[in-house]
């Protein structure tokens, strides 16, 4: 091809580019869709099994899923939940966070194959992206709310039975959020989860961690058992100690 030689000038660059800072940590669609590999055939001919390709030629984070509803915990996180679940058999679970719904319908699930089927409550923002079906809510309550205001949370603190497991997936004023929550609600006993961020955090704000953390020395304790796992609960899982609810 000849190189232009003309003074037309033309971006050479064109579109609208989403703000990616937006979506954060979230996927493009909280719609699961099965995954679908490009560069391989699926099924491989056994007679050339020792050229197969050994991992799966996709991320497979993006493709967890409990009944075809998104689910964002890999299996390492899950495998932890499950053990915490059968520990404390919580009476309630509150996951800041929703997105799909898929983890609420997994919690729930779980707790019912365990024989104590907890109380499932989600809070989000926004909840226009739950993807859980109506004959699905059994146990579940969906609220909105913000973690920029936790007063928004004030209905917790009635009716809610313990243990309760308080999750915080929505990475979102954490801190104050769980202020506000063994300040008002979570008793002696009651579990409480950071995911993701913990790990985020201990790299680039360290100072700031470590000063929050001892904030909460007199009412909440690290949880070595299930905090040393390498997964998304790393660092982040934590017992209540004291409270005065
Ligand atoms: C990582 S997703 C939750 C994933 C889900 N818990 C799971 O495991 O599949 C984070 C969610 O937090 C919500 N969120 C973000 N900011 C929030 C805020 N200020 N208050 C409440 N929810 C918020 C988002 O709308 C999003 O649905």
């Amino acid at each position: 091809m000849e190189p232009s030689t003309t003074n037309e000038s033309k971006d050479l660059v064109e579109g609208n580019f989403v703000d990616l800072h937006r979506l954060r940590g979230l996927g493009d669609d909280p719609v699961y869709y099965p995954p679908i590999l490009e560069d391989r055939p699926r099924l491989w001919p056994l007679d050339k099994w020792s050229s197969a390709p050994r991992d799966l030629g996709y991320d497979n984070f993006a493709t967890e899923h409990w009944k075809g509803l998104r689910l964002l915990k890999d299996p390492e996180t899950q495998s932890v939940y499950h053990n915490i679940l059968w520990e404390i058999k919580p009476k309630t679970i509150i996951e800041l966070g929703v997105y799909s719904g898929g983890s609420l319908v997994w919690f729930r699930d779980l707790t019912k194959a365990f024989k104590f089927p907890s109380r499932l409550i989600g809070i989000d923002i926004d909840l226009s992206r739950c993807q859980i079906p109506e004959g699905e809510m059994d146990m579940i309550s969906l609220h909105q709310a913000d973690c920029n205001n936790p007063e928004s949370f004030a209905f917790l603190k009635d009716n809610v039975e313990h243990p309760i497991l308080f999750i915080d997936d929505a990475h979102c004023n954490t801190f104050n959020v769980i202020k506000y929550a063994v300040n008002n609600f979570l008793k002696v006993g009651d579990f409480v989860m950071i995911e993701d961020t913990m790990g985020m955090w201990g790299r680039y704000s360290p100072k700031h961690l470590k000063s929050h953390l001892a904030s909460f020395k007199d009412v909440m304790a690290l949880d070595l058992l299930y905090s040393n796992v390498p997964c998304q609960l790393k660092d982040g899982v934590f017992q209540v100690i004291k409270s005065n609810n």
